[in-house]
């Protein structure tokens, strides 16, 4: 398409530098731009920009606006914010959750996660056990509920927790049955969604035929298609779906994964021909690479082979590791690979400060998805593989992984292409940035971070899209995009200001109602039937009620949204169950500062938590600006005591210590059924200890258990205790 020359023209001068004739131009260029990248994200569920390269225009877009106020258009991109991550349906949360899987890049992982449960089962050198093995399907996930023989709700995903009721477009697909004859009382099936080669190809043609973009890959389309509020549209794409897993059940399938996966055929579902069951590494890797072999003529996208330990049994001895099933992982085809130009590198600022290299690239597709952007890591990278400005790249891209630049290719390297500068300064905040050093290493670490904390804006920035993020405070409405704009705009600066915007709305302190926060997600449809960006407004009550609903907390939840140096989702619930609540958790990071203090030591028993995560936790609460911020958000919200996992349990809450050789099970599992169970598993025995559970061999840690006065159980009576 043909671009104004102009503009064309005015879009490479800096804005410091433009005419007002130019800015004009650019502001209109930028108007367009913004809103065809809204109307791609929001409306087609098909993105055409990177967040980054969206993020930019929007800055520029601004900053234009700043210098030439005048020229402000009536329909500015700035005085709208991007409509929110849809909520056009209705929520379903899920009576179990849905999962995902642990990955394995090379044959070395696979034999790794078979030695890994052959040795948390205990079992001996000659004891077989079995796995499936199938393909992996490049769909999304669906969970069908049956009650009674009859299709109750289907719905996707989500965030593994809650996801979208997406029941009549899900009646619309052919492969999933409406009702069933035989099947349990409660049946959850949980299988692919999945759009096949040659119906995305048909759509494709009828797509371009009557004049709209093609769709760039299946599973797009397929995510497109179930996710569309008009079921008559997804009824006319054609979709299939396969049944490879269950949830909640009132009664149990089968004895194993593959009788299990038979029964559900024989309840009516379809299910992958390609499954089948082995015993041994050797065998799975040449299943393996029989499916590769047969991946282009499958006629459907796969990424790779899923292998599941057989025995259901085992299968739940194993259970999970925060997301992840023990006795699941999928083995991924290698990354894809392309050769195209790297045009310049820019320099992003995270949530903790770290420079992030970013190639941008001359788009190129790799694997039917076009890549522009990807990351070099840091300046190490860089310099080791010697990679510069104009240098023609190989970049790959595996599964949903960011896209990285793999290699130079050297010998079409220009002349006088010159090495590149890794900034010493923060290029938002223009504070140093350093190399710090590792306290576990004694190292300098490879990532440069810059050292303005809070006042580097990038920073501030990331930290709030971390807080209302899907694993923390999840606020629907309140996604990346209006955190950014109410940012910039200096109405939300950090997380207490989220929870005060109801009351100076009130008060006639800011103007809410500029913004376009669009509620449902639902667009108006213009004459041709084209949808509608949205108009405005009515949502902001939508907004504030969503905001309210999210002042009481879960603990795990809010300690993760604070965006702590080494503490995510898992540590987050480490701190949660130890200290219960996040007042003792506050003390005990300010009274930790010195490292023999009690408190420090007591951080220290967690099991998991290690010196490097104990620092990054002192640290943030060592931060007077941090324990402010922190303090003024404690006034807006209601944080939950922390539940353990069983409360029924009688080890619930309690601390174990396991010591010495068990017999009936591994360490690894002894610990994983306590955690299950409710109680904290500890590495060494205190007065805070309340059972020292001893085999054979037990030494330093039963004597000081004996010298504490702490209860000393054998393994028979804590199985014993477990099972009360
Ligand atoms: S089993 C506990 N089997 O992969 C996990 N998942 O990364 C149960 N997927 O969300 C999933 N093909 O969407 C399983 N044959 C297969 C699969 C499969 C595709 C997807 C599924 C899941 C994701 C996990």
């Amino acid at each position: 398409m043909a671009k104004a020359p102009k503009a064309a023209k005015s879009s490479a001068i800096p804005v410091g530098k433009l005419t007002p004739d130019e800015a004009e131009a650019e502001l209109a260029r930028l108007a367009a731009d913004i809103g065809r990248a809204d109307e791609a994200y929001y409306n087609n569920d098909k993105p055409e920009i990177t967040d980054a390269e969206y993020d930019a225009l929007r800055r520029r877009n601004l900053l234009i606006e700043k210098r030439f106020p005048k020229l402000k258009r009536k329909d500015s991109p700035s005085d709208r914010v991007g409509a929110p991550p849809s909520a056009k349906f209705e929520k379903a949360k899920h009576a179990a959750p849905m999962l995902s899987l642990d990955n394995a890049f090379n044959d070395d992982d696979v034999a790794e996660f078979v030695k890994r449960v052959r040795k948390f089962l205990g079992l001996k050198e000659d004891d077989a056990v079995a796995f499936t093995a199938e393909p992996k399907i490049d769909g999304l996930s669906l969970n069908l509920r049956y009650e009674k023989g009859e299709l109750k709700i289907a719905a996707t995903r989500g965030d593994g927790e809650t996801g979208e009721n997406v029941t009549s477009n899900a009646l619309t697909i052919a492969d999933i049955p409406k009702s069933l004859k035989g099947a349990p009382e409660i049946l959850e099936v949980r299988g692919e969604v999945f759009m096949s080669h040659e119906d995305f190809e048909a759509l494709n043609k009828r797509l371009v035929a009557e004049g709209e973009d093609a769709a760039p890959n299946p599973r797009n389309v397929a995510a497109g298609s179930l996710r569309q509020l008009d079921a008559a549209v997804t009824a006319s794409r054609p979709l299939n779906f396969f049944a490879y897993a269950w949830g909640e059940l009132s009664e149990p399938l089968a004895d194993t994964q593959m009788e299990a996966v038979q029964k559900l055929r024989k309840l009516g579902f379809k299910t992958n021909a390609l499954m089948k069951r082995f015993d041994n590494v050797e065998k799975l890797l040449g299943h393996y690479r029989e499916i590769e072999a047969r991946r282009a003529s499958l006629g459907y996208d796969i990424d790779g082979v899923v292998y599941k330990v057989d025995r259901l049994d085992y299968q739940d001895r194993l259970g999970f590791v925060s997301r992840h099933p023990r006795w699941a992982t999928a083995h991924k085809f290698p990354a894809e690979k392309a050769t195209t130009v790297l045009e310049k590198i820019d320099i992003q600022v995270g949530r903790t400060g770290k420079l992030t290299p970013v190639a941008r690239l001359k788009p190129v597709t790799v694997g039917g998805v076009v890549v522009t952007n990807a990351t070099l890591h840091n300046e190490d990278y860089i310099v080791e593989k010697d990679i510069r400005v104009g240098d023609t790249v190989i970049i790959q891209r595996a599964g949903d992984v960011i896209p990285q630049v793999v290699e130079v290719v050297q010998e079409k390297r220009r002349k006088g292409v010159r090495r590149f500068k890794f900034p010493t300064e923060c290029p938002v905040c223009g504070s140093h940035a350093v190399n710090e050093e590792n306290p576990a290493t004694g190292k300098a670490d490879v990532d440069k971070r810059c050292t303005g904390g809070l006042i580097c804006a990038a920073q501030a920035k990331e930290r709030l899209k971390h807080f209302v993020s899907r694993q923390a405070f999840d606020i629907e409405g309140l996604g990346t995009k209006q955190i950014e704009s109410f940012f910039d705009e200096g109405i939300v600066k950090e997380p207490a200001g989220i929870f005060t915007l109801r009351q100076r709305q009130d008060a006639g302190a800011i103007d809410l109602y500029r913004y376009d926060l669009d509620d449902k997600g639902a667009r108006k449809r213009d004459k041709a039937g084209k949808e509608k960006p949205p108009t405005n407004l009515k949502s902001v009550q939508n907004l504030f009620d969503a905001i309210d609903e999210r002042r009481r907390i879960s603990l795990p939840r809010l300690i993760n949204a604070l965006g702590i140096r080494h503490v995510g989702e898992t540590n987050a619930r480490l701190f949660a169950l130890h200290y219960g609540d996040f007042k003792s958790l506050y003390e005990a990071a300010t009274k930790a500062r010195e490292e023999d203090a009690p408190a420090y030591e007591d951080m220290l028993t967690i099991d998991g938590v290690g010196a490097l995560v104990a620092r990054g936790l002192i640290d943030f609460f060592d931060e007077p600006h941090n324990r402010d911020a922190v303090d003024r958000l404690l006034d807006e919200i209601d944080p939950q005591q922390a539940e353990a996992a069983a409360s029924s349990s009688p080890v619930a809450g309690k601390t174990v210590v396991f010591t010495g050789t068990l017999e009936t099970m591994t360490r690894d599992e002894a610990k994983a059924q306590a955690q299950t169970l409710g109680a904290k598993v500890s590495g060494s025995v205190s007065a805070k200890t309340d059972y020292v559970v001893a085999g054979p061999g037990a030494g330093s840690k039963l004597k000081k258990a004996e010298a504490l006065g702490v209860a000393v159980l054998t393994e028979a009576d804590w199985a014993a205790l477990v099972a009360r």
